[in-house]
C-alpha cells in the first residue's frame, strides 16, 4: 500500500507516457467543442440571418407605409425641405432677353461659322452676313434662309452658289437664337429679339410653302416673305431664364 503523504517512489510507472493518451483527449476536446457557461453559448449563425432578414422585410413594410418613421416629424419646425426643382433650369437666375438670345445664339452659330466666318464676313465662295439686308430685314425673310438655304442670288445681287437648308434639329427656341446673334453681332445691331414663338410660326410658314424643302430664291422671298414674323415683340431687357428662354415672371415677381 502507498502513503499517500509520501512521494510516489514507484519508478515502475512512466508519468509522461500514462499521462499522454489523457492529453491528447483532452487536447481534442478543447479543439472541438468549445463549452460555455450555460446561457452563454455563442447563438447559431442560422438565427442570426433569419433575424436580419425579418428585420430587413418589417423595415421596409413599416418604414414605406410611414407608420413608424416619418421624415417630417424628425426635422425642427419651421425647416423648409430643400427641393430639386429641374424644370426651371436649375433654378438660375434669370438675364435680360437679348443677352440670354445672343448667348445661346452664338453657340448655334457653330452651324453657320465654317461657311459664314466666325466674324460673319463671310469670304470666299460665301457672303457675308454683316450688315447683310436680308439677314437684318425681314425677319421672315431671314427665317426661311436658315430653314430652306437659299439658291442665289443672294440680297447684293451676286450669285455665290447654293446655300444648304440647316433647319434639319432646331427647335424654335435654337431659330430664334441665332436669328437673334446674327442680327445683334459683326457689327449689326437691331437691338430687337426674334422670339420663340415667332420662330415657331416661321417653322409653320416653311412646311406651308408651295415646294418645302428647296431652297428659297430671291424671286419668293419678296413674293412671299417679306414681312415680320407673327408674334408679340418682347422688351429685349425683360428678364428671362437663362437656358429654356421663357419669360421669368414669376422668379422676378418674388
Ligand atoms: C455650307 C455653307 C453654308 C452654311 C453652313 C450656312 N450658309 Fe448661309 N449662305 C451660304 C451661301 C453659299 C449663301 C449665298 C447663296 C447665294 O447667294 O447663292 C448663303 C446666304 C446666306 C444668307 C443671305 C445673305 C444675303 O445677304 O444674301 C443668310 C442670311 C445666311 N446665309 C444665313 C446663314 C445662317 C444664319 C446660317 C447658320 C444657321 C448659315 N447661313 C449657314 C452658305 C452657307
Amino acid at each position: 500500500m502507498q502513503d499517500s503523504n509520501k512521494p510516489d517512489l514507484d519508478e515502475s510507472l512512466n508519468v509522461t507516457t500514462s499521462h499522454d493518451p489523457m492529453l491528447r483527449e483532452a487536447a481534442a476536446v478543447v479543439r472541438e467543442k468549445h463549452v460555455d457557461e450555460g446561457g452563454k453559448e455563442p447563438m447559431s449563425l442560422w438565427i442570426f440571418g433569419a433575424c436580419a432578414a425579418v428585420a430587413l422585410v418589417a423595415g421596409g413594410a413599416l418604414g414605406k407605409a410611414g407608420t413608424f418613421f416619418n421624415y417630417d416629424e424628425t426635422v425642427r419646425p419651421g425647416y423648409v425641405r430643400q427641393t430639386l426643382d429641374t424644370d426651371d433650369g436649375g433654378a438660375l437666375p434669370p438675364v435680360p432677353a437679348l443677352k440670354a438670345y445672343m448667348t445661346k445664339g452664338e453657340k448655334i452659330y457653330g452651324k453657320c461659322i465654317g461657311c459664314h466666318a466666325p466674324d460673319g464676313k463671310g469670304g470666299g465662295a460665301f457672303p457675308a452676313l454683316a450688315s447683310s439686308e436680308w439677314a437684318l430685314g425681314d425677319t421672315e425673310k431671314f427665317a426661311m434662309i436658315v430653314l430652306n438655304g437659299l439658291s442665289g442670288p443672294s440680297s447684293t445681287g451676286k450669285t455665290w452658289g447654293v446655300m444648304p437648308a440647316q433647319g434639319v434639329g432646331m427647335s424654335p427656341t435654337d431659330l430664334a437664337a441665332v436669328m437673334t446673334y446674327v442680327r445683334n453681332s459683326f457689327g449689326n445691331s437691331t437691338g430687337d429679339v426674334v422670339t420663340t414663338e415667332m420662330a415657331a410660326e416661321a417653322m409653320k410658314i416653311s412646311e406651308a410653302r408651295a415646294n418645302p424643302g428647296s431652297p428659297v430664291t430671291a424671286d419668293e422671298l419678296s413674293a412671299d416673305h417679306a414681312k415680320a414674323l407673327p408674334g408679340e415683340p418682347i422688351d429685349p431687357a425683360a428678364m428671362v431664364d437663362p437656358v429654356t428662354l421663357a419669360p421669368a415672371e414669376t422668379a422676378a415677381a418674388e
